[in-house]
């Protein structure tokens, strides 16, 4: 459905390309992540592994061949969705303004329980997250290029002190993607209602909701 064909008690929120690259995302990065910790767990850099059950891939090489299936599902989608989200103006208009000390009051007002949602204008703490998750998966696709490639890309391993440092940039930027996503499904488990655009694209009409999209 895109914004034209709305009926007039509902409000357009996610357009098309929002929600493709979305799901597409979800589905590539639980690739990502389960096959990269079967990876992880032939040559630990800590003293734990994962538990093999939670792993995707069987074995060291099974892993390896999910990891880079779903590498070029992740990476063509956000590129699509990077160029598209600027072209569009979607980031502007969704991401920005956004500041630490907006970031602190909306996170008080959170706390007390009287930070509003609104279906179509995120607060500063979503600016900030979606913000951040973004960039953390851009430094886990860089690192892992560098993982990858080491003699090709020298210089940037060089920038993450070489290829330990890159696999450490790796891990930890796989650590931030899971807090994130720990703490994305709990807000979307906590406002349900913002599932439903997520996957439709429209959301109920509530008395605090502006007439239309704000990506209109
Ligand atoms: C089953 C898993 C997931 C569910 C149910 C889910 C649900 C949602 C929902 C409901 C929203 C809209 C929030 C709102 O309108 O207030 C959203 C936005 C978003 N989610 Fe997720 N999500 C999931 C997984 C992920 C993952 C794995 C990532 C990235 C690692 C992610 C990144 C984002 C981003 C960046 C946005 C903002 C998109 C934009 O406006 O351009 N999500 N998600």
């Amino acid at each position: 459905m895109t914004a034209n064909q709305v009926p007039r008690d509902r409000v357009y929120v996610h357009r098309v390309f929002v929600r493709v690259f979305h799901w597409v995302n979800a589905l590539g990065m639980t690739l990502m992540i389960m096959s990269g910790w079967r990876i992880y767990n032939a040559s630990p850099l800590f003293e734990f592994k994962f538990p093999n059950e939670i792993t995707l891939g069987g074995w060291l090489g099974g892993a390896l061949q999910w990891h880079f299936a779903a590498m070029w599902l992740l990476v063509i989608n956000l590129l699509i969705y990077v160029i598209v989200g600027f072209a569009t103006g979607h980031f502007r208009k969704r991401f920005t303004p956004v500041s630490p000390s907006s970031v602190v009051a909306d996170m008080a007002k959170a706390v007390k329980g009287k930070l509003p949602h609104s279906a179509t204008t995120y607060n500063a703490v979503q600016k900030a997250s979606y913000i951040g998750v973004l960039l953390a998966i851009i430094l886990a696709i860089v690192s892992g290029s560098v993982v990858w490639k080491p003699v090709q890309l020298q210089e940037l391993a060089v920038l993450m002190g070489g290829y330990e440092g890159a696999r450490l940039v790796h891990f930890f930027s796989m650590a931030a993607i899971c807090a994130f996503i720990v703490l994305h499904l709990t807000l979307v488990l906590l406002v349900p209602s913002t599932l439903i655009p997520m996957i439709m694209g429209w959301a109920r009409k509530s008395k605090h909701e502006p007439e239309a999209s704000h990506e209109h």
